[in-house]
């Protein structure tokens, strides 16, 4: 049985590759780059998992469609969703274009949806298999000048809250939520700017995908990794949204993000 990892190419899923790999376990692994891909599945070979991979980009449906071709093909049986592929553009909702709301929209929840469904069908539902999707803890309020990627990361949460109960004794169905984690230097930039607090919540994709995986085995609804995190996101409940939305504003309107704009193999 393999586990399914989108946005393997990227920090967090390459750390899902790598934990899961030293494991023994067998990985079907996505991403947009082929290349990317090719060197992800070299790097992992030392620990002699069955890797398989497959191109796709997420924002188009007949490349998902493809993808789960491909693995039927294969005659490829899965066990386990990791889905953490995901866009954060952050600027001004002005400064968008439309390619910039599909891209993020489609990647962050209109794949995550489509996945599910094309996951689940093809997964044995005797409550074993493993749904673990990636949030963020940027969801769990509004955000000026981050507002779509909260939005998505919202809606991923409360889809995965619905189809949870559906669910039941099913399969088991986890929304990860992670705070700042350096896995590109625009992040890590990111991180810094937002101070002492910034840098006492980020926390290493490994150790995030290390008690994303036990989450989802002990079919936890939601894991909010780290002290530090689930003590911001308490207090940020408590404040009023004015004064939520300022302190917000200013810290998240000091930076960008655009990392995907130029090449989507960037
Ligand atoms: N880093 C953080 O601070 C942080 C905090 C909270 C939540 N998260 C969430 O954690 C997850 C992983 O983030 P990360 O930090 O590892 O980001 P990352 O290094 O930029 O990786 C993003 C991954 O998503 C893939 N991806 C993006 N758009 C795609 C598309 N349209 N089709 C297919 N694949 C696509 C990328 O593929 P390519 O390699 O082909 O581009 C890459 O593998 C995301 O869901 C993110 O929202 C991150």
């Amino acid at each position: 049985m393999y586990t399914l990892v989108t946005g393997a190419t990227g920090g967090l899923g390459r750390a899902f590759a790598h934990i899961l790999a030293s494991r023994g376990e067998a990985l079907f692994l996505t991403g947009r780059s082929e290349e990317k891909l090719a060197a992800l599945k070299e790097e992992l070979a030392p620990f002699g998992a069955e890797i398989l991979y497959c191109p796709c980009n997420l924002e188009e449906e007949g490349e998902r469609a493809a993808l789960f071709d491909r693995a039927d093909r294969a005659g490829v049986r899965f066990s386990r969703l990791v889905y953490a592929a995901g866009a954060d553009t952050q600027m001004a909702f002005e400064k968008y274009d439309e390619a910039r709301i599909v891209f993020q929209t489609r990647a962050n929840f209109e794949g995550a949806v489509s996945f599910c469904r094309a996951f689940l069908s093809r997964t044995p539902l005797d409550g074993t298999s493993e749904l673990l999707f990636i949030g963020s803890v940027s969801g769990c309020s509004p955000m000026p000048y981050f507002a779509l990627y909260s939005a998505t990361k919202k809606a991923l949460e409360q889809f995965l809250s619905g189809i949870r109960y559906e669910l039941k004794g099913k399969a088991k169905v986890t929304c990860v939520l992670p705070g700042g984690m350096p896995t590109r230097p625009d992040i890590a930039e990111n991180i810094r700017t937002h101070g002492f607090f910034g840098r006492i919540s980020a926390l290493p994709p490994e150790k995030v995908a290390a008690i994303s995986l036990k989450g989802v085995r002990k079919n936890k609804k939601r894991v909010l990794p780290g002290f530090w995190n689930r003590t911001i996101a308490f207090f940020s409940a408590l404040t009023p949204p004015p004064i939520r939305n300022r302190i917000i504003a200013r810290m998240w309107g000091r930076t960008e993000k655009d990392h995907f704009s130029d090449s989507p193999q960037s």
